[in-house]
């Protein structure tokens, strides 16, 4: 059979893993694909430095367009990263009728609709196994391995960045802004950190993985987001007392009146196999009806695993080249007429339980205080944790653990501590999950 033509677009550290890993394994792919897959030209910024991978055989070109034009290129890879000119091309692969494997988050998460439209109109197939969780088959798995479940909820850790960090924080008791700048040397960072450490990252990635688990459109802007720059080494201490492990989780759950679309730092308790995920590993659990919880792990960025997922969507994409399009796995695991608008909660009507940290005045009643305003408003306590005030201060820290509550009853009860002339500046909120 006519060997397989890819275009690849981007030859930064994914494109190189890409070019490595369709090269070494080139015997065993065409076993599995039933055809040879080559790659016919690439296009980089800088050639020099795409040149460090083994482009031999590879027709090389600053111009992506020019490999989106080229009538022999049967696959568009796509692995340029962002949304222009990644959008601009993407749509233009598909016009000119080719398949598109991407690694592209940000570009999913935030024009997938529009993309997966274009694609079906064409009969073409969008593959974006990379763009969540990196090496981890996770979109394989939900959308395919537990497509008999009803999706209850899943939650991951979906940033190698910030578990990274946040481990080190945890084992070595380092700074914040000392971790990051590793993290970036470790090349494991987004181009904008921010990206990474304001939790927006994770968000395009549990967009995605909402998508796929409850047959809903994409939307981004849906997703509460909140990153780790507010963690501090005392509440990851504090947490570790505990039982708790703190980690960045992106959490989408079916609750009664809608679903949860969330991601923030979350106190896990630490007998979880999910607290123990740890460095720059990315791990989901998802929660089947008829399969009940199940755990996915591995390396969530990087060369070759990300060029794992890569190449195993190219794959999947020429073994159903001659399959009516009508009859393939649907982009978002969902039939396109059977995607549903479900209302998304806010975040104030969402229910957790949380972990409250305050500074209060070293006196009788303060507590007594604190506690009778939590009970007022139905909120029960699992746990109270005093600390001694640090050197030359009267304020002690106090670390409270609440059962579940709906957020909008503990803004209103963390006002109302706030307001008490013994508690000194904001009381400090991370929400916790049991994740049982
Ligand atoms: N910046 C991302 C991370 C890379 O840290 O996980 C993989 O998407």
């Amino acid at each position: 059979m006519k060997p397989i033509n890819i275009g690849l677009l981007g030859l930064g550290t994914v494109g190189g893993g890409t070019v490595s890993v369709l090269k070494r394994n080139a015997g065993e792919i065409t076993r599995r694909a039933g055809r040879e897959i080559q790659i016919r030209a690439a296009s980089a910024r800088d050639l020099e430095r795409a040149r460090i991978c083994d482009t031999e055989g590879i027709q090389l070109t600053t111009r992506s367009f020019d490999i989106v034009n080229d009538p022999d290129i049967d696959i568009i890879v796509e692995l340029i990263g962002g949304i222009s000119p990644a959008k601009e091309l993407v749509l233009a692969a598909l016009d000119n009728g080719k398949h598109v494997v991407t690694a592209n988050k940000a570009l999913i998460a935030l024009h997938g609709n529009e993309i997966f439209a274009k694609a079906r109109e064409k009969g073409l197939m969008v593959a974006f196994e990379a763009a969540v969780a990196g090496g981890i088959p996770i979109i394989k798995a939900i959308r395919e391995g537990l497509a008999g479940n009803t999706v209850e909820w899943l939650a991951g850790i979906i940033n190698g960045t910030c578990n990274f960090i946040l481990t080190e924080m945890r084992e070595k008791g380092r700074d914040f802004a000392d971790v990051l700048s590793e993290a970036q040397a470790l090349g494991y960072a987004e181009a904008d950190p921010t990206f990474d450490v304001e939790g927006i990252d994770a968000a395009h990635k549990l967009t995605i993985l909402a998508s796929i688990a409850f047959g809903i459109p994409l939307q981004f802007d849906k997703v509460y987001v909140e990153g780790i720059t507010g963690i501090t080494a005392m509440d990851v201490a504090y947490a570790e007392a505990l039982g708790y492990r703190i980690k960045l989780l992106g959490i989408a759950r079916r609750a009664p009146e809608g679903i949860e679309l969330r991601v923030h730092p979350t106190l896990i308790p630490e007998r979880r196999l999910i607290a123990n995920v740890n460095g720059v590993m990315n791990a989901v659990l998802v929660k089947g009806d008829a399969v009940g919880p199940t755990l996915y792990y591995g390396a969530g960025a990087g060369a070759e695993p990300t060029a794992s997922s890569v190449v195993a969507d190219i794959i999947d994409v020429v073994r159903t080249l001659t399959s009516d399009p009508e009859n393939r796995v649907p982009h978002l695991a969902f039939q396109p007429g059977a995607i549903a608008e479900m209302a998304i909660l806010p975040i104030t009507e969402v229910e957790t339980a949380y972990y409250l940290r305050l500074s209060a005045a070293d006196q009788p009643g303060v507590l007594a205080d604190v506690t009778r305003i939590l009970a007022n408003r139905g909120i029960s306590i699992e746990a109270i944790l005093q600390k001694e005030p640090p050197p030359g201060e009267s304020q002690l820290p106090v670390i409270l653990l609440t059962h579940k509550v709906r957020e909008r009853e503990l803004n209103a009860a963390i006002a109302l501590i706030e307001a008490l002339p013994t508690i000194g500046g904001p009381v400090k909120r991370i929400r916790m999950e049991t994740l049982g």
